[in-house]
């Protein structure tokens, strides 16, 4: 029995990958290559590069392997760009779990991992300090979030109609690397952004000071991308054992910290000394964001096991190989 895993070659995709084939794992990886890298797969994974917007070739992926699940993780991530061109969000992430979703049901496949995403909470109406909860209710506030929480709908519907089981993992601020090669090549979140800026000989801005948080500055959960990749192992294997119907799960740390925080664990960690410019809050910034991840644990047998540190000396190692 074989594994597709859409979005194999992006950076958690082949920590996911990675992590399944070594448990010995039949897999088969689907991926466009316009963010995925294929030489983060070892020679001994069959890619096929393609669209899931292409519906007669992911038809043929499940004709030609005898596919027991599929681990969706195919997207496109990134929160500005989606303002920009919200059609296109809707195309590539809705579009492509929808043609991968109806491949699954022609084809008789039940088991399904989703790839969501914390953006589906938008900025919760939570009181101060409160975990978020998967009963938080959901309200993105930008197309990225949206079209997660699309996913999410469409395949609940699909599960409440009889036709697959589905746990949907809801990331919370993914970082780190599991070994240097399959680091986060790109330079859209915090911890990349603060590298760059050293790297330049600048400094990193810290987007507000004035939060109602211990130090003024916003507060994340910020989980390890190999955490991540360990979660999405547990998450197939309780969907396959259990009927779950339909069921988002949060994966983060339950622990939150914050950006002064992050900064100075980076200067720790690089030996950069670090005096961060503040500036202006950025619109649609939740004050603190961080995991109820109880959730987890009891479905899944999952919890984090990496801490900041490891996150941040794991970043930078991968980012001293060379980045986009
Ligand atoms: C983290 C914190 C910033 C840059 C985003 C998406 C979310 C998910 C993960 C994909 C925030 C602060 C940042 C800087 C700063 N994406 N910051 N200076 O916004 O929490 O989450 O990535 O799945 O959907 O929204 O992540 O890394 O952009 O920011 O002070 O130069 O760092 O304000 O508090 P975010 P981020």
């Amino acid at each position: 029995m074989t594994w597709l895993i859409t979005g194999g070659a992006g950076y958690i995709g082949a920590h996911v990958v990675e992590l399944a084939k070594s448990s010995g794992r039949n897999l088969v990886v689907l991926d466009d290559l316009s963010s995925g890298i294929s030489s983060r797969l070892r020679n001994d994974i069959e890619l096929v590069e393609t669209t899931l917007l292409d519906s007669a070739s992911v038809n043929r992926v499940f004709d030609e392997h005898k596919i027991s699940g599929v681990l969706h993780l195919a997207a496109k991530k990134r929160v500005g760009e989606s303002v920009e061109r919200p059609d296109y969000y809707w195309q590539e992430n809705v579009g492509g779990i929808q043609n991968l979703l109806s491949a699954m049901k022609t084809h008789g496949v039940k088991n399904f991992v989703y790839s969501s995403s914390a953006a589906v909470y938008g900025q919760p109406d939570v009181l101060f300090g409160a975990l978020i909860t998967e009963e938080t209710p959901c309200a993105p506030i930008n197309p990225y979030g949206a079209t997660k929480l699309e996913g999410e709908v469409l395949s609940r519907a699909m599960a409440e109609s009889g036709g697959i089981k589905v746990a949907a993992l809801r990331y919370f601020n993914v970082a780190g690397a599991g070994r240097a090669e399959l680091g986060d090549q790109y330079i859209f979140n915090l911890v990349p952004i603060v590298f760059d800026a050293l790297e330049r000989g600048e400094q990193p801005i810290v987007f507000g000071n004035d939060y109602s948080t211990s130090d003024g500055s916003c507060i994340r959960d910020y989980v390890h991308v190999q955490d991540l990749a360990d979660a999405h192992i547990a998450a197939m294997e309780f969907v396959e054992k259990s009927d779950p119907g339909f069921t988002a799960i949060n994966i983060g740390t339950g622990q939150g910290a914050s950006v002064f925080e992050v900064l100075a664990m980076i200067q720790d960690v690089t030996g950069i000394s670090i005096d961060p410019i503040i500036g202006e809050r950025r619109k649609g910034d939740p004050a603190a964001l961080v995991a109820d991840v109880r959730l987890s644990k009891e479905l899944l047998g999952w919890q984090s096991s990496r801490d900041l540190r490891a996150i941040v000396t794991s970043a930078w190692d991968a980012w001293k190989l060379g980045h986009k």
